[in-house]
């Protein structure tokens, strides 16, 4: 059974995480319980399928709605569990294609241009679990759901994925509990390494969540425990890793005048250092690391930092475009 923690003693708010779980195959999540019926709510909680069993065992009769934050394999691998036991999955409006269908996702996250569909299929999406849920139902930003007086409200969070949301859930007091989703209060984060992803986006979201979190009881992140102090440290720390990141590319293309490009910041290790990546999966680090590398770099032009000198016209698989400093 996953670990069950009430949030706060005013709501009937649990953060649901499987303990030990290994890197990825799980994400912590969120049960609201309605006390009287059977219109619980479920964000995420993405366990190993022993965990989701047990899980579904205590709570499946009292849930109705079981969402699903966003596309990425560690949020939407296993989702399928939920859907067979009848709760109806939603999902943001942008990316449930990507739930419906496999294929989809490869095409549209740019694993098929970069030519690392069999790779992610294979060795990702299969040893995750990962099925299609042909059903589930796309949602907007400000959705918001009620349960026994406890509103659940859909946030856009955009950047680290095109749909990606955060959600409140507040009391009639205007008690409020956040969940981040994977905006990056954790130690992998910020992140933005598939094709689809915004950078500025990311940027307007950490400005959203820093004025969400100013009041709330507690935040809750999909990859660590549950926080309830230290907030305002929270987004200065994202921010610096962040503008760390920028600086650190921006640094690197300062000592390539000729021209640089995403490739020359990867084989630099100017984000990953390879030999701490899983190795099995390497390319697909390093696509990510290519795709992060190059939003930076389209930022650091929007911030008249750098300049594009050419515009490779390929569908996007690896960013073949090359940049200069004007600084
Ligand atoms: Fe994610």
């Amino acid at each position: 059974m996953p670990i069950m923690e009430r949030i706060h003693p005013s709501m009937p708010v649990y953060s649901v995480r499987q303990p030990n779980a290994p890197l990825f195959q799980a994400a912590n999540g969120i049960y609201v319980a309605d006390p009287a019926g059977d219109g619980g709510i479920l964000i995420d909680c993405i366990f190993q399928p022993p965990y989701i069993k047990s899980f579904l065992e205590v709570v499946g009769k009292k849930v109705g709605t079981y969402i699903a934050t966003h596309f990425h394999v560690d949020h939407s691998a296993k989702v399928h569990y939920y859907d067979s036991q009848g709760i109806d999955v939603v999902m943001p409006a942008k990316e449930v294609e990507y739930m419906r269908s496999a294929d989809f996702l490869l095409e549209h996250a740019g694993l098929r241009a970069g030519g690392l569909d069999d790779l992610f299929h294979d060795k990702v999406m299969r040893l995750f679990g990962w099925k299609p849920v042909v059903n589930a139902t796309g949602v907007s930003p400000g959705t918001a759901w009620n349960v026994g007086g406890i509103k659940v409200e859909m946030i856009g969070l955009p950047g680290h994925s095109p749909g990606h949301p955060g959600f409140t859930i507040t009391n009639g007091d205007n008690e409020k509990i956040v969940c981040p989703v994977d905006l990056g209060f954790d130690h992998f984060g910020p992140w933005f390494g598939f094709p689809n992803a915004s950078l500025p986006e990311y940027l307007e979201s950490m400005a959203r969540i820093s004025r969400e979190i100013d009041n709330a009881v507690a935040i809750l992140p999909s990859h660590e425990p549950v926080i309830k102090d230290g907030y305002e440290n929270l987004c200065n720390e994202m921010t610096r890793k962040l503008e760390g990141r920028i600086a650190a590319v921006q640094a690197l293309m300062d000592a390539f005048p000729k021209g640089f490009t995403a490739k020359d910041g990867v084989e630099r290790e100017v984000i990953y250092r390879k030999e701490k990546l899983l190795q099995p999966i390497l390319p697909l680090f390093l696509f990510w690391e290519t795709w992060m590398v190059e939003h930076i770099c389209k930022l650091l032009v929007d911030r008249n930092l750098a300049e594009e000198i050419y515009h490779a016209s390929d569908p996007p698989g690896f960013p073949g475009n090359v940049y200069r400093s004007t600084s």
